[in-house]
């Protein structure tokens, strides 16, 4: 078993929007920090690296997909889907059966329209984070705490639809579950908050 653990996204969307450039960016940060690979897979040709992402060198950019890096036979018996169908859920102990955690390119939506299923029908074993969606650098975070730090799930401090207030006037709820920080705040990737904001701006401006 390699003590290095892998967490691959495998990029399902068409193109990368600035919301998930921005959950790739914490999640290859993060990785780096614990020591272990980040793994962005089945990009288009012409898909280019945002600088951000290329200089973290945990990070890889890989063209092919994920069945054709861990085929069977190749080890995918060692590759878990994170998937919010799964009949059972993540624990310490899948630290031993499992070196790859794969995860779905797709950015969340309410209600959640099951696009994980075009992972799970290629056949990889399944582990469930809890019943509540979590965006895909919350899951990824998630997974590193049961797996590396060994907690359980129902250790990690959690946060279910938080609502952002940008002014007196101006908030928005998040649909999804985050893990919580030392001030109980929602841990979201630098610069999330800002684009969040910015996107509820345009939508109100939209109106008129
Ligand atoms: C933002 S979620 C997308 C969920 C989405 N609504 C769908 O259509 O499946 C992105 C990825 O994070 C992981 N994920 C999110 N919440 C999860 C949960 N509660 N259990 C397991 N995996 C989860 C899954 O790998 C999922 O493909």
């Amino acid at each position: 078993m390699p003590l290095r653990k892998t967490y691959i996204v495998e990029h399902l969307d068409p193109e990368l929007g600035q919301w998930s450039e921005l959950e790739y960016i914490a999640i290859a940060r993060e990785t780096q920090r614990s020591g272990n690979t980040f793994m962005l897979s089945s990009l288009p040709e012409a898909f280019q690296v945002p600088q951000k992402l290329a200089e973290v060198p945990a990070f890889k950019a890989e063209k092919r997909g994920v069945e054709e890096i861990y085929g069977e036979g190749n080890g995918k018996d060692r590759v878990c889907l994170l998937d919010p169908q799964a009949e059972k859920d993540l624990n310490p102990d899948d630290k031993g059966e499992f070196d790859v955690f794969l995860f779905g390119g797709i950015l969340g939506d309410d209600p959640p329209r099951d696009r994980t299923s075009e992972l799970r029908k290629k056949g990889f074993k399944g582990r469930r984070l809890g019943p509540v969606q979590m965006t895909t650098d919350t899951a990824v975070r998630v997974t590193r705490m049961v797996i590396e730090e060994q907690f359980t799930l129902n250790k990690i401090p959690f946060v279910d639809f938080p609502e952002l207030k940008f002014n007196d006037h101006e908030s928005t709820e998040m649909p999804f579950r985050y893990v919580t920080d030392e001030n109980g705040k929602p841990i979201m990737p630098e610069g999330m908050v800002d684009l969040i904001k910015k996107d509820a701006d345009k939508s109100i401006d939209d109106l008129f």
